[in-house]
């Protein structure tokens, strides 16, 4: 291909999302939407990191309730599968073998400079070798798409570095160049969402507003919001208010503009703004629930959709992993495949 054939190439766009319980509004600002987004930009590629959540799921009801709940919230909320390619991780045990390949030319001291298994080892957590290898299956997804870019959350960015580095020593070592190199691609624009005591919103802090939350739970949860002890008349400060913050997100600009400018000038209570910040949620993502529900009368629809994901994924996964197996010196696929 030309180079300016080259540049032309859509580019590949790939992210995997560790199933991990009920999805909070931290993760859909922060990153879903941006995965939804860029299915417009190029050939998006998005699965579902099931065999990464081996690491910290071992109960099989719970797994397979996870696994099922990110296909559904991912569905609902805009991923197109007549756009992306989105399936289950297991389903292309590909990455299994390159995660080996490139097991063999990654030194120990790269894996153990990561940030996310250090931090976990100084959380009291006895490591596993699958937590250890974390970064080495990552970087087997990345690689074996043959990805361009790979949006994702600051605390990932050195995950994919490494992934940079283990495609340079596989070609050091074999003197053959199989893989794209890998960029990170922060959301840009992305807000960090406060929780409802004002910290970042994450599930560890047990703080947070789910997006798929309905009814009472959702109004307990907005209600909860921790907001200073201004009273109804006295004039507030929006940048400071936990309840703005969030509402920003979810209202229109007009919107936003007209709570804070109530908000400025007195006479409207925190409880006033609580009540406008539910029913914009509602209005936010009230198309995404029932799409939701319509999703979960159809569990056919779903194993289809990650089925076909998953054959069209293989197809690409094989090429590569088989081009990674001829590099090293194998055949360029197990035995029944030649
Ligand atoms: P949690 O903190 O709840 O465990 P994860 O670490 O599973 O969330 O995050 C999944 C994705 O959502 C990451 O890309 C992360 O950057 C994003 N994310 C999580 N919480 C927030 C937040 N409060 N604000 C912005 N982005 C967030
Ligand atoms: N480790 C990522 C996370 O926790 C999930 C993930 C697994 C991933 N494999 C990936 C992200 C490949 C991007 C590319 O968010």
């Amino acid at each position: 291909m030309s180079a300016a054939g080259a540049d032309q190439r859509a580019k590949r766009i790939l992210s995997g999302v560790q199933p991990s319980g009920l999805l909070h509004l931290g993760n859909y600002f922060g990153a879903i939407r941006q995965h939804i987004e860029l299915q417009d930009e190029g050939e998006a590629y998005y699965f579902i990191a099931d065999y990464h959540a081996l690491t910290t799921v071992q109960d099989r009801t719970e797994f397979a309730r996870m696994v099922s709940d990110v296909a559904l919230d991912y569905l609902a909320l805009g991923l197109d599968p007549e756009r992306a390619v989105f399936w289950r991780q297991s389903d292309v045990p590909e990455v299994c073998e390159l995660t080996w390949l490139l097991s063999t030319v990654t030194g120990m001291g790269l894996l153990e400079r990561a940030h996310s298994y250090k931090d976990k080892v100084a959380k009291g957590i006895t490591p596993r070798a699958g937590l250890f290898l974390y970064p080495v299956l990552m970087a087997a997804d990345i690689l074996a798409f043959r990805s361009d870019l790979v949006p994702v959350g600051k605390d990932q960015v050195q995950h994919i570095e490494m992934a940079q580095d283990m495609a340079e020593s596989f070609h050091a070592a074999y003197g053959a160049k199989v893989f794209r190199r890998p960029e990170p691609r922060l959301a840009t624009g992305a807000a960090l969402v406060p929780g409802t005591d004002g910290q970042k919103m994450s599930k560890s802090y047990d703080n947070t507003i789910p997006i798929f939350g309905q009814g009472k739970p959702l109004k307990k949860s907005v209600m909860s919001i921790v907001t200073d002890s201004a009273g109804v008349d006295d004039a507030k400060d929006p940048e400071a208010c936990n309840v703005w913050q969030i509402y920003k997100l979810v209202a229109s600009a007009d919107q936003a503009e007209e709570m804070a400018g109530r908000l400025r000038a007195g006479g409207y209570g925190y409880g006033d703004a609580k009540k406008a910040l539910l029913a914009a949620l509602d209005e936010h993502f009230g198309a995404a629930r029932e799409r939701r529900a319509e999703l979960v009368a159809d569990a056919g629809f779903v194993e289809d959709v990650l089925a076909t994901g998953a054959r069209r994924a293989r197809r690409q996964a094989r090429a590569v992993v088989g081009a990674a197996r001829e590099a090293v010196g194998m055949a360029g696929g197990p035995v029944e495949s030649r």
